[in-house]
């Protein structure tokens, strides 16, 4: 990071934002890419290419975007979002179908199909390629957009060996986050074709994310999708070692697809309280659960410690 070289990226002379974001295209297999501070802000960006004020973003119930962004797509693309239901998801080609508007002066344009892999409200949960291509050729064929919260997305391909830029194929706009198991401290990218990207760079700006010397945080990105996402197997191991202990010291914890752990107790927020006390971090899941995540900062060490901690927490909270 202290050695990036910089410029101005508003102007788009800042050289390491340039790389990154060449690197990011390339891996995801896309035209181009753009960079921007938060995982929210490129899928609402992405959002707000893909659609025109009034219209409505079909996505599901339990995702990132609808559960998690603040209302942004109504605040900042005048959009309506149509909430579907599905397993850990995953949303089935004729869910897509049913809930597509037919063309009349009464409804709102269906425009947009967001799909979230991996899924972080389910656990981790793998969006399988062939559901998503499905689900994603579906909503094209029905003249909708397909946006891919892929925040996850390098968890998904580290899970199944399959490479990220499948999944991205089926989409039109791409948003990957360098924060999360990947272990930069900022930074998200939108990758898609250039006119898209152009596009959403004006957005970019609109929505307050043009920043200016930004290669000192983009090196630390681009160091992160350089080195790091081939260890994100040590995460989901590590996720599967947590689980089981968690299991042995009487939890009901799932068994982890990737690094997001969902552990079942009875009062949650008390719960995570208790884990602070004993100095593990965590974060509430959907309802009834908390959510445990490893990654690049996760050690052996750390997971014999959460085990250990949450062996001790009493059963008036953990419900055990
Ligand atoms: C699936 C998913 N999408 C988007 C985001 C938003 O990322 P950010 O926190 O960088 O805004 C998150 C954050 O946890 C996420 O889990």
């Amino acid at each position: 990071m202290l050695g990036a070289p910089v410029g101005d990226d508003v102007f788009g002379e800042d050289p390491t934002v340039k790389r990154l974001e060449e690197y990011v295209a390339e891996l995801l297999g896309k035209d181009a890419a753009l960079y921007a501070p938060s995982g929210t802000m490129t899928n609402q960006i992405g959002i707000h290419v893909n659609t025109n004020r009034g219209d409505e973003v079909l996505l599901h119930e339990g995702s990132h975007i609808f559960v998690y962004e603040a209302g942004a797509p109504a605040m900042l693309s005048g959009v309506q979002l149509r909430t579907l239901s599905g397993e850990n998801g995953v949303l089935d080609p004729e869910t897509v179908r049913a809930s597509v508007r037919p063309e009349d002066v009464h409804f709102p344009r269906s425009r947009l199909l967001c799909l979230e892999n991996t899924h972080n409200t389910s656990g981790g949960k793998v969006f399988p390629l062939e559901d998503f291509a499905a689900a994603a050729t579906t909503a094209k064929e029905l003249g909708l957009k397909v946006h891919l919260d892929g925040a996850r997305l390098f968890n998904a391909q580290a899970a199944t060996g399959l490479p990220a830029r499948e999944w991205c194929a089926h989409a039109d706009t791409v948003s990957v986050c360098s924060s999360k198991g990947l272990g930069a401290p900022v930074g998200s990218l939108l990758a898609g074709d250039e006119q898209t990207i152009r596009e959403a760079r004006r957005a970019r700006k609109a929505f307050g994310g043009g920043m200016r010397q930004a290669g000192i945080i983009a090196a630390a990105s681009l160091y992160a999708f350089e080195n790091h996402v081939d260890r994100l197997t040590e995460d989901h191991a590590r996720a599967s070692t947590l689980a089981a202990g968690l299991r042995d010291a009487g939890y009901r914890a799932r068994e982890p697809e990737t690094n997001l752990v969902l552990v079942a107790v009875d009062q949650p927020l008390a719960y995570l309280q208790a884990l602070a006390r004993e100095g593990v971090l965590a974060t509430p899941g959907k309802p009834g659960f908390v959510r445990l995540c490893t990654h690049l900062d996760v050690g052996d060490e750390e997971i014999d410690a959460a085990i250990e901690a949450a062996a001790r927490i009493t059963t008036s909270t953990a419900g055990r």
